[in-house]
């Protein structure tokens, strides 16, 4: 399984003071030379964390892969077509959530999905939908042409007993499987910690996660490199 890192609570801290530490550009090479295999980093709507510059810059830099989370919003759709990540994650935005809620609803927006997907791929962008593992939504992101999918883990990271975090697996394994036989690559991420990645490190059909509140949290006790290869452990199984 691939590690991928979402540095955006790098840029949380440094824009506490309006400063320039700590710089994601700097963390972004640290969270590579520690063994990742991409660099995740959303730029929103209100630009609370990561800005345009952070993007450019990391564009010039990263050298595993860009993962540009983003709103399907024309604003940012056009910062992406010229950024050319490697990879865009398109994920729902609401202006008030702490992160993001739930996945995308791409069942209500077939036909606009449809057509900017076709944009990033003439730009020779690969395309994954962050989406609930729910079977509809599964089939809808295979007609809209989609690359990928990333499967919300949220209801499996915050379940409060562990009945519940097992029913949730279950449901997580069959909608990866669902998805894999639709030839779409399935990656995983929202809320995944040390404590709760290694059922998803089980399915075979889960390619990539992408963790990043729990890894930036860790690294202000043992730096970000030592919180970076301990999930690259569990997620190498190395
Ligand atoms: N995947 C997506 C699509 C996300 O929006 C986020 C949160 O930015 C993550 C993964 C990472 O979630 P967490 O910070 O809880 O690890």
């Amino acid at each position: 399984m691939r590690l991928c890192v979402n540095i955006d609570h790098v840029a949380t801290l440094r824009n506490a003071r309006g400063g320039s530490i700590p710089d994601p550009v700097e963390a972004a090479q640290i969270v590579e030379s520690a063994g990742a295999d991409g660099i995740v980093c959303h730029l929103r709507e209100d630009r609370r964390h990561i800005k345009d510059s952070d993007v450019f810059k990391l564009r010039k830099i990263i050298t595993t892969k860009l993962d540009l989370e983003m709103a399907p919003i024309p604003e940012i759709v056009k910062i992406a077509m010229k950024v050319k990540p490697d990879l865009v994650t398109l994920v729902p935005e609401k202006r008030e959530e702490l992160t993001t809620e739930g996945g995308l609803n791409v069942i209500s927006m077939k036909k606009y999905l449809k057509k900017i997907i076709r944009k990033f791929h003439n730009k020779g962008i690969t395309v994954s939908l962050f989406i609930q593992p729910v079977r509809d939504q599964i089939e809808a992101a295979k007609e809209v042409g989609t690359d990928m999918i990333e499967l919300h883990t949220g209801d499996y990271a915050n379940a409060p007993t562990s009945r519940q975090k097992r029913r949730y697996l279950v449901i997580i394994n069959q909608m990866a499987k669902l998805a894999k036989s639709f030839d779409l690559i399935v990656n995983a991420g929202h809320g995944l910690d040390y404590t709760n990645i290694k059922p998803i490190v089980a399915m075979k059909e889960i390619e990539e996660v992408s963790i990043g509140h729990a890894i930036i949290a860790k690294a202000v006790f043992t730096g970000l490199e030592e919180a970076v290869k301990e999930m690259v452990r569990l997620v190498k199984k190395v």
